[in-house]
């Protein structure tokens, strides 16, 4: 069911979810501060409440309603990288409701870039709590169809057309060390690169010692349904193709620039540049997942730091282990 911007900020007033758009990929929103709200979205999500939340807030001035400290490294951080596919993770203010930071003592802060995310943020004057907009470790969603068909039609989304960005946020936790010496640790890898966060850090990456590692890095995150093979180079790719063909396999090949069709396959090309690419990417895994094929045959992109996240994303959703081996 698709609803405009004013009834979405009614329905979250009143605790109700929202699916809302933004420019990393949808997100499940409901009211930070409303405790049954949130217990909702993780409900929706099917999600275990040992994984927290993310909290969306319409400028780096709303910091402080949430984060107890925010120290000059995470405000150079917040200069750069907002609004935009980028969250920080700081120590939590006391009154932040456990369900959102999973009993953990830092809160995750993002201001998305948006337009729609963002006006709906600064009219309602709410934090939202938004994890991706789908079921718990399946494909995340780019475009409002991809809500409807993993979520179902009961809940509302505001349509903001497809995900410019397309991958999930960077997430960087700044906190202080033994010193009170503030460092940064990358949780999430993110359009936003590594390379990015130390040029505007001008400081080395420290983990800590302990690391709090974000729970939901689970290795089963974003898959499709279909399995995943990730094959090293086209040749390798094309190789398999040959094999599986002869054996009368189902195949679909997703390739990194063009790729001539195969008798027999389906093939998706994705375009040879690393934000084209992750633009595209989940919406052509939701394709490809409802083809109805027994295996999508992935090229692996270049090994180059622009590529790190889609890297990362391809690796999960190849991963073949069940849930129960988890
Ligand atoms: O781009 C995004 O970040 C999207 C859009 C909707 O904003 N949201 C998103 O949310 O990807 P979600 O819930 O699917 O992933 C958020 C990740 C999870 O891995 C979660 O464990 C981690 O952020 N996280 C949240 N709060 C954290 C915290 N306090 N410390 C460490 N990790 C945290
Ligand atoms: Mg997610």
């Amino acid at each position: 069911m698709h609803i405009q911007l004013d009834e979405a900020i009614q329905r979250l007033q009143r605790g109700e979810l929202v699916a809302i758009p933004t420019e990393t990929v949808y997100g499940l929103a409901a009211d930070a501060r409303n405790a049954k709200a949130l217990q909702k979205v993780f409900a929706t999500k099917q999600r275990p409440n040992t994984n927290p939340l993310i909290v969306h807030i319409a400028s780096q001035t709303s910091v402080l309603d949430w984060a107890d400290d925010f120290p000059l490294l995470a405000q150079k951080l917040a200069d750069a990288f907002w609004p935009g596919p980028f969250t920080l993770v700081l120590k939590a203010k006391p009154a932040v409701l456990p369900i959102v930071t999973a009993n953990q003592p830092t809160v995750a802060l993002r201001v998305p870039s948006h337009p729609t995310a963002l006006a709906l943020l600064k009219q309602s004057g709410m934090g939202l709590a938004a994890p991706s907009a789908n079921r718990y470790t399946q494909l995340s969603p780019t475009r409002s169809e991809h809500v409807v068909s993993g979520l179902g039609v009961s809940i509302p989304v505001v349509d903001g057309g497809p995900c410019q960005v397309g991958l999930e946020s960077t997430i960087v936790e700044v906190y202080r060390d033994n010193q009170n010496q503030a460092q940064w640790q990358l949780l999430r890898e993110g359009m936003v690169t590594r390379d990015e966060v130390q040029v505007v850090t001008q400081q080395p990456e420290v983990s800590k010692q302990q690391a709090t590692l974000a729970p939901g890095q689970h290795h089963l995150h974003y898959s499709p349904k279909t399995a995943l093979l990730l094959c090293a180079s086209r040749e390798e790719l094309l190789a398999k193709v040959v094999d599986l063909v002869k054996e009368s396999r189902k195949i679909a090949i997703l390739s990194v620039g063009e790729q001539a069709s195969v008798e027999g396959c389906e093939v998706l090309s994705l375009p040879e540049d690393p934000v084209g690419y992750a633009q595209q990417m989940y919406d052509a895994l939701h394709r490809l997942d409802k083809v109805g094929v027994e295996f999508i045959l992935a090229e692996a992109p270049p090994q180059t730091v622009a590529w790190s996240a889609i890297h990362d994303r391809l690796g999960r959703a190849a991963h073949t282990e069940s849930l129960e081996n988890a």
